[in-house]
């Protein structure tokens, strides 16, 4: 389980990207982030990356506090972020430190057909088109069998059909070994399509707004009446978001709610 309890982060420059965030996620959940640019979304995934440190609040995984990158915490960017100079075997490879020979190569097959890549397995990243870039460094994170796993905007730069080819890919991993995930998006339907439970996200400072529960049945049905009200249920949700009282005088937040939005 992991719990974020009274998480908060201001920057030097005084920016308070995250205020008092409490969250529990349990094991094996899918918990969507989802809110406009500036909620921060990224600062608390970095957090429990450990890849920066919190203002105050403490995150813990099963108990046990996390205060820096942990194996077991794996992350996904917008961007894949591959190493040019490796192949895509040895890129998916490259967290399996003290791993045999033997399992090393069983490990990233299986997840090389899990992704739809075995043919691929030799080619240099830069010979892939970007939905397959994305599919390698989702297999990589994978591929070390992390706990959680922290995914940000992982599918926002994708075209549709790509992006819809990714969620199917990442839901076969994750039936696998059920890790917890996180996943940031800007895609309402992305959301509804692969989390357990919505966070919606409200800016300065970035705090938690609401909390839905998607409780559809698995593989989801993205034409059928209970996709669509969970999607409006969401809509609302950030629509309400967008109008509740801030930390800030009305004209300034007019402003920035036009520029706000996505
Ligand atoms: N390193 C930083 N220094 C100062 N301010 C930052 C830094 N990183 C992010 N911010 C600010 O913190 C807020 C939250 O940013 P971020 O976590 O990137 O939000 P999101 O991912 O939801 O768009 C924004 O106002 C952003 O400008
Ligand atoms: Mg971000």
């Amino acid at each position: 389980m992991l719990s974020l309890k009274h998480l908060s982060k201001t920057y030097a420059d005084g920016t308070r990207a995250l205020s008092d965030i409490t969250l529990t996620v349990h094991e094996g959940e899918i918990v969507a982030l989802i809110g406009g640019s500036g909620c921060g979304k990224t600062t608390l995934l970095r957090l429990i990356a450990g890849l920066d440190r919190e203002s105050a609040g403490r995150i813990r995984l099963d108990g046990e506090v996390l205060s820096g990158p942990h194996p077991a915490v794996g992350i996904v960017f917008q961007e894949p972020r591959l190493l040019p100079w490796l192949t895509v075997f040895e890129n998916i490879a490259f967290g399996l430190d003290g791993v045999s020979a033997a399992e090393k190569n069983a490990r990233v097959s299986h997840a090389l057909e899990k992704i739809g890549l075995s043919e691929h397995a030799n080619r240099w990243p830069r010979d892939l088109s970007g939905g397959q870039q994305q599919r390698v460094s989702i297999a990589r994170a994978f591929v070390t069998n992390p706990k959680v796993l922290l995914l940000d905007e992982p599918f926002s730069a994708l075209d549709a059909f790509t992006r819809a080819s990714l969620h199917e890919h990442l839901l076969g991993l994750w039936e696998e070994t059920r890790p917890t995930v996180v996943l940031v998006t800007h895609d309402v339907q992305e959301a509804v399509t692969l989390a357990d439970r919505a966070v919606v996200m409200q800016p300065k400072p970035g705090r938690i707004f609401d909390e839905l529960p998607l409780t559809l049945a698995r593989p989801r049905d993205r034409t059928g009446l209970p996709f669509e009200s969970s999607v409006r249920r969401i809509l609302t949700a950030l629509d309400h978001s967008l109008k509740a009282p801030q930390e800030q005088p009305q004209r300034e937040r007019d402003r920035q709610a036009a520029a706000l939005w996505w």
